[in-house]
């Protein structure tokens, strides 16, 4: 799926986002996104081939050069004893940045969350935070240390997040935050931190 947008006056500047699942991802895409995450964090934690298949990326470009991209990770959470599905917010990345094309990439993830009318949830460092809340998402704070991996034990990987980070969200129809900050219970996912 392709969205168009225009913007800038005078010269006019368009960009596209494309919307696809991982399993549809190219060999360039991903190679491209795994070079980006290692100029961006000295290293890359995610597999896209093996653990991104049934992720939602997007692609935020112009004239065929990527601009900025990320990715929505469907998975589910149980607290109190229910189980939700959500879409994890993650791999968020403006490749030329301070020129609101991180901006646009997460406008076009809130409309895609919105049509499905799914919560979006994911997790920042603190000095990002105000990028979240600039581009209409909210910021829980006190809640990321309550998230605990199910399967941590088994897989090798780690049960909770290393430190308190905010928690970025997006609300759905069926108003999650407002359930999970009901009370202090743990609040487990069924995939490792994304
Ligand atoms: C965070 C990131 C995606 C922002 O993208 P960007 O294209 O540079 O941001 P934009 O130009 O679209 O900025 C949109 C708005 O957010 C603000 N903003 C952007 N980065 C910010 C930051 N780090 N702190 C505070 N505000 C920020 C901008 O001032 C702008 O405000 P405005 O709408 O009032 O003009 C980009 O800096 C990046 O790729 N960082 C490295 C990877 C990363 O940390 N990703 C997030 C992982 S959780």
């Amino acid at each position: 799926m392709i969205a168009k947008h225009q913007r800038g006056q005078g010269k006019t500047e368009m960009l596209n986002t494309t919307i696809m699942r991982g399993q549809d991802l190219s060999e360039a895409q991903i190679d491209f996104m795994n070079k980006q995450r290692l100029m961006e964090y000295g290293e890359n934690t995610k597999d896209f081939k093996k653990n991104e298949l049934a992720s939602i990326f997007f692609f935020l470009d112009q004239a065929e050069s990527v601009k900025a991209f990320g990715m929505l990770k469907p998975l589910n959470i149980i607290h109190d004893g229910k189980q939700c599905p959500i879409l994890g917010i993650s791999n968020i990345i403006a490749v030329e940045k301070g020129r609101g094309y991180g901006k646009l990439l997460m406008q076009a993830i809130k409309e895609y969350l919105v049509s499905k009318h799914m919560n979006g949830l994911g997790f920042c460092d603190h000095e990002i935070c105000p990028f979240y809340v600039q581009c209409g998402f909210q910021i829980i704070e006190g809640l990321s240390s309550r998230f605990q991996y199910l399967y941590a034990q088994q897989d090798g990987q780690k049960e909770k997040l290393d430190s308190p980070r905010g928690t970025i969200y997006f609300e759905g129809r069926d108003k999650l935050a407002s359930k999970l900050l009901a009370n202090d219970e743990p609040i487990y996912i069924d995939v490792p931190f994304w």
